[in-house]
């Protein structure tokens, strides 16, 4: 039973008053959906405005004061931080959007609020004129010759609107890795790590990249970053989980992706680390020891505490991310069996990070186009061909992360792909360098653009260059848009 209001703790009005604004922004989410379909007077969009006007009297008489505030990712109702779960996470998204649609900052909602002013904001919130030069402007402006008295509006700070986004992307990825460690050093103790931690960070991961795949993608080019088999594992779950999503994976199942690529290399924890650095070729016996990794792998994730929670896949994908198409590779299986679709989007996700990586045994690593062209020429005796199609898609023709050299003799970073087949060679670019070969902070550029005088291409890309060979660190360009 709820205790009365002048018994509870102020942590346990706090949790209440969390409680009420989840139900809001539910609600929000509800009507402002719903004001976009129905009439102003559809009898279930006006029920779902009284619901909310009900909440909203409950907040304003509890606490005397309604406001929800939206900054960078994070909503606050009454300077509440609101944390949402993974099933409530579309909706929180959904009422994220809105705010940054309308560069809203804070709506306020005063004591004498009446149900026409709810109703009327909604109305120009859902459908306001998108096109509006001033989203916030245009919304506020209404609202006032509408006869809003009791409503008011403050607009999003422009460094809200993506930084800190970003910031919280390249956190999952660091937090990641500190996690992975705490795994790997758990050893024999394996109570250390717990798999429901495993599983919300997944569940961020897989936020992160429905918000904003070109960045998190960018993230993957932070390499050997502490531990190579860490930032590896790391660079090979956001690959895979991206890669997935592409395929149509529903969330659940791309949460268990992401965990069952995060452990793929678990074995690696047995082998000795003179082998895993070795400059040079691996003896026969060598070779053996490291190709034990799947085996002790799978068996290291069975014995998990908390085992229930470690999706059924992992353990698969430990024992068949270097099998390849064709069924060679490691281990051997005598028995013709099949092998798990995880698996394989794992093992196109891993080779493409194992090769794009520096490693002090290979005599050369790829840039991340040549990478591709490796993978397209191994054809299908190594992986699925349907898999790797859709993997070659995603990454475009000139991954994120490519750097390369323009026609005006600019050097810039690609940032983002063309979302339009027809422009997959036209990604955007930033650009790091002026044609006098000086680095400089340039803009970020849409090779798409068309010079209206002349009427073409503003620039076009002519070739992929190595970043090492320039001095240039990939990874710092895409940390720097998150600190
Ligand atoms: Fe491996
Ligand atoms: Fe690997």
């Amino acid at each position: 039973m709820t205790p009365p209001p002048d018994e509870r703790t102020p942590l346990d009005k706090i949790r209440a008053l969390h409680q009420l604004a989840v139900e809001m922004i539910i609600r929000l989410n509800v009507i402002l959906k719903g004001a976009r379909i129905y009439e102003p007077n559809n009898l279930l969009f006006l029920r779902q405005v009284t619901r909310f006007l009900t909440l909203l009297r409950k907040a304003l008489a509890e606490y005397g004061e309604a406001s929800m505030v939206s900054r960078g990712n994070t909503l606050f109702f009454n300077n509440v931080r609101l944390k949402y779960g993974f099933s409530d996470y579309h909706f929180f998204k959904f009422v994220q959007e809105e705010f940054q649609k309308k560069q809203l900052g804070r709506i306020t909602f005063n004591p004498e609020v009446t149900e026409d002013d709810v109703k009327t904001v909604m109305i120009i919130w859902a459908k306001g004129d998108a096109q509006a030069a001033d989203p916030f402007a245009a919304l506020s402006d209404e609202a006032t010759a509408r006869g809003v008295r009791h409503v008011t509006f403050d607009r999003m700070l422009p460094s809200d609107l993506t930084k800190s986004r970003k910031e919280s992307a390249a956190k999952v990825f660091f937090l990641g890795m500190t996690h992975l460690e705490e795994a790997f050093e758990s050893g024999e103790g394996r109570e250390k790590i717990s798999l429901g931690t495993t599983r919300r960070l997944m569940q961020s991961v897989f936020n992160h990249i429905s918000d904003h795949e070109s960045f998190v993608q960018g993230l993957t080019n932070i390499k050997n970053f502490h531990e190579y088999t860490l930032n590896h594992s790391m660079n090979v779950c956001i690959l895979s989980v991206a890669l997935g999503k592409r395929l149509g994976l529903d969330r659940n199942e791309l949460v268990d992706l992401g965990i069952s690529a995060f452990f793929h290399d678990f074995g690696k924890l047995d082998t000795p680390k003179e082998i895993l650095d070795k400059p040079g070729k691996l003896d026969d016996r060598e070779r053996e020891i490291i190709e034990k990794h799947p085996y002790q792998g799978a068996g290291k994730l069975v014995q998990f505490k908390g085992f229930e929670n470690l999706p059924v896949q992992a353990i698969q994908v430990a024992m068949e991310h270097h099998v390849k198409e064709d069924m060679t590779g490691y281990p051997r299986y005598f028995k013709k069996r099949t092998v798990n679709l995880f698996s394989k989007i794992v093992k196109i996700a891993d080779f493409f990070d194992a090769v794009t990586t520096p490693r002090v045994y290979r005599t050369k690593h790829f840039t991340r186009d040549e990478a591709l062209t490796l993978m397209l020429a191994q054809g299908r005796t190594e992986f699925h061909p349907v898999l790797l199609r859709e993997f070659v898609k995603m990454m475009g023709l000139y991954p994120v992360g490519s750097f390369v050299g323009l026609d005006t003799l600019e050097l810039a970073l690609v940032v983002e792909n063309n979302p339009d087949p027809a422009l997959l060679l036209r990604p955007k670019v930033k650009l790091i360098a002026d044609a006098a070969g000086n680095k400089r902070e340039g803009e970020v550029v849409d090779l798409g653009e068309v010079d209206p005088e002349t009427g073409k291409f503003r620039r076009t890309i002519v070739k992929v260059l190595d970043p090492g060979k320039y001095g240039i660190q990939v990874a710092d360009y895409f940390l720097a848009q998150a600190i």
